[in-house]
C-alpha cells in the first residue's frame, strides 16, 4: 500500500529535488559567491546507488515527482545513467531536469532518451556580455543546448529569469519574443536573498506585478493552466502559444501550498529553500538501516518542514546558498 507523506500543516508531499552536486560551471552572482571552492568532497556524496534507494523509498511514501538539480547536475558524470534508473522506479511518474544548458548540446538526446520528460533552463539574459557579466560563462553554448533540448523533444522547455532591477529587468520583453519564436514558456521569478550572495538582492529584487503590470499593456495576457504542480502562476499570450509563468516567492508566498522537499548531494534532506531546517541521511543510509527505518526517518525529517519562508523579515537568516539545493 503507497502511504502518503503529510506535515504538521496538514500539506501532502509529493515532489522531491534532487540535487546531484553541489558545483556548477558558472558563477551566477545571486546563486554563489564569486571564487566559492567550499564543495561536498567525493566521499560524502551519494553514490547512484544511494540515490536510488532514497528516491524509490520516497515513491512508496507517495512522492509523484522528481526534479533533478545541481548546482548544475550535468557536471555530474553518467547523469543520463542515474536518470534512466531513477525514471524505472515504481511511483515515480514524472522526472524533470533543471540545468543551466551548458552541457545540454552533447546530453539532450541521451537525457530524454534516459526518461527525463520536461526540462527547466536558467536564463536571465539573451545577451553575451551581460549573460558574462551575471554568470561568468558564455552564452552561446547555452542557446546551443537550448535549441538541442527542443530537438531531442523535451516538452515544455521553460526557461527560468531572475528578473533583477537594472541586471536584466529592460530586457523582459525581448525574452517574450524569444520565447514566442522559440517555442518555450517562459518563467519569471523574483531575485531571493541566499546566502551570503543575498546583500545584493534586495538592491535587484523587483516585484513581478511590476513586470505583468508592464507586459499587459503590451499584450493581452489570460489567466491559463499549466501542469507541473509547482508554485508559478500562468498567462497565457493572446494570439500565441505563449504561456509566462510568474513565480513571487518574496511578494506573495505559496508556502501554504508547499508540495517538496529537498536532498542534497551529500544526503541531507532540506525541508524548506528559504530555512535552515534539514535532516542528514547519509550516515543512517551506510549504517545500514532498513527501509522500514528509512521511511521512519524521512516522516520525522518532514515533520520538521517550516510552515513558511522568511525571506522577508529575516533576509539575513539564510547562510546556505543556492548551489546547494538547486532551487
Ligand atoms: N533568487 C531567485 N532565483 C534564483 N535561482 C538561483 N538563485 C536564485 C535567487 N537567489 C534560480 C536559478 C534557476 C533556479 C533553479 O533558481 O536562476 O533558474
Ligand atoms: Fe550555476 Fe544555476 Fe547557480 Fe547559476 S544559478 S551558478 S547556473 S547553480
Amino acid at each position: 500500500m503507497v502511504q502518503q507523506l503529510t506535515d504538521k500543516f496538514g500539506r501532502t508531499i509529493e515532489y522531491l529535488r534532487l540535487s546531484v552536486t553541489d558545483r556548477c560551471d558558472l558563477r551566477c552572482n545571486y546563486c554563489m559567491p564569486e571564487g566559492f571552492k567550499d564543495f561536498e568532497v567525493p566521499e560524502d556524496w551519494l553514490s547512484f546507488a544511494e540515490i536510488e534507494r532514497v528516491i524509490r523509498v520516497f515513491g512508496e511514501l507517495g512522492t509523484r515527482r522528481i526534479r533533478i538539480t545541481g548546482g548544475e547536475p550535468l557536471v555530474r558524470k553518467n547523469l543520463a545513467e542515474l536518470a534512466t534508473r531513477l525514471a524505472a522506479l515504481p511511483g515515480i511518474e514524472d522526472l524533470s531536469l533543471s540545468s543551466n544548458a551548458t552541457r545540454l548540446q552533447k546530453q539532450a538526446v541521451p537525457l530524454k532518451q534516459a526518461g527525463i520528460s520536461r526540462i527547466n533552463v536558467s536564463l536571465d539574459t539573451l545577451r553575451a556580455d551581460r549573460f558574462k557579466e551575471i554568470t561568468g560563462g558564455k552564452i552561446d553554448k547555452v542557446l546551443k543546448g537550448l535549441m538541442a533540448a527542443k530537438e531531442a523533444g523535451f516538452q515544455p522547455v521553460k526557461i527560468n529569469m531572475v528578473v533583477m532591477r537594472g541586471v536584466n529587468d529592460d530586457e523582459v520583453e525581448e525574452m517574450v519574443q524569444f520565447c514566442i519564436e522559440h517555442d518555450f514558456t517562459l518563467r519569471f521569478i523574483e531575485t531571493m536573498p541566499m546566502g551570503d550572495t543575498g546583500r545584493n538582492a534586495s538592491l535587484q529584487y523587483i516585484p513581478l506585478s511590476e513586470i505583468h503590470d508592464r507586459l499587459a499593456k503590451k499584450y493581452t495576457l489570460i489567466q491559463a493552466k499549466m501542469n507541473g504542480g509547482g508554485p508559478a502562476r500562468y498567462v497565457r499570450v493572446e494570439g500565441t502559444e505563449l504561456r509566462i509563468g510568474f513565480i513571487t516567492p518574496m511578494s506573495q508566498h505559496f508556502c501554504d501550498t508547499c508540495n517538496r522537499v529537498r536532498l542534497s548531494v551529500d544526503g541531507t534532506l532540506y525541508l524548506c529553500l528559504g530555512q535552515e531546517a534539514s535532516y542528514p541521511l547519509r550516515e543512517l543510509l551506510r549504517a545500514g538501516i532498513t527501509d522500514e527505518e528509512l521511511k521512519q526517518h524521512i516522516q520525522k525529517a518532514i515533520d520538521l518542514k517550516p510552515e513558511k519562508h522568511e525571506f522577508n523579515n529575516k533576509p539575513e537568516k539564510l547562510v546556505r546558498f543556492m548551489s546547494m539545493t538547486g532551487g
